[in-house]
């Protein structure tokens, strides 16, 4: 599974990047907005962290807008993907887009219906959310599985990037299900290393170590 950072945090995805954390980075407009950057100069420096997909989203409500805002998005960086909401206008603009070659992410996806359109539209990632349908009650992996088994069953090659990740256990249960990425901030996937056992075991080695009066 392939891990997304959920931020335009320069800082947090570079030290995720270092350690080898760091497959792609995802932002939407309310990620940009807490960054206080201008748009497409963050967007520009998120890009050199990564070979992997930048997605930038537009923020156009119609499919001719979106288009020249992906078109203009794209030029930032060879590897932005243009994300585009799950209406009308966001699959036509990704039909479009993807034809001309560039990566697509739909995003706001709530339902296997929606994500079979995405599919059908050419999009290179679905972005259901999880987080936001477990707020709900609803259950956010049953979507993912159904996208999983649709997608099989037609040969899409549109990848499933389980998004609106909000802790440990959604990671555990994408990779379960087979999502092939996940996008996550970076305080959640720091948290996937921690174990208290791990904790008191290393505590332990250490003071047996010491012990030995050894050097390595
Ligand atoms: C990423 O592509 C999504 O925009 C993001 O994961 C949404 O997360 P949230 O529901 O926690 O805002």
């Amino acid at each position: 599974m392939k891990f997304f950072v959920d931020s335009a945090d320069l800082n947090a995805i570079a030290e995720l990047a270092d350690i080898g954390l760091v497959d792609g980075v995802t932002t939407n407009p309310s990620i940009i907005a807490k960054s206080g950057r201008d748009f497409k100069e963050v967007v520009k420096d998120i890009c050199k962290l990564t070979e992997g997909h930048v997605s930038a989203e537009v923020v156009a409500m119609n499919a001719d807008q979106m288009v020249e805002e992906g078109r203009i998005l794209r030029k930032i960086a060879d590897n932005v993907c243009v994300k585009l909401p799950l209406t009308m206008d966001g699959l036509k603009a990704c039909n479009v887009l993807s034809r001309e070659g560039t990566p697509t992410n739909v995003t706001l996806c709530f339902s296997a219906n929606q994500a079979l359109l995405a599919a059908k539209c050419g999009a290179t990632y679905i972005s259901p959310f999880i987080g936001r349908l477990d707020d709900l009650s609803l259950d956010g992996m049953e979507l993912i599985e159904d996208i999983h088994t649709i997608y099989d069953n037609y040969g899409f090659e549109t990848e499933i990037l389980a998004a609106s990740i909000r802790n440990a256990n959604h990671v555990k249960e994408c990779a379960l299900v087979g999502a092939d990425v996940m996008t996550a901030p970076p305080n959640v996937i720091k948290a996937l290393s921690n174990h208290a056992l791990t904790d008191k075991g290393l505590a332990a080695f250490m003071k047996d170590w010491e012990k030995t009066g050894q050097s390595i």
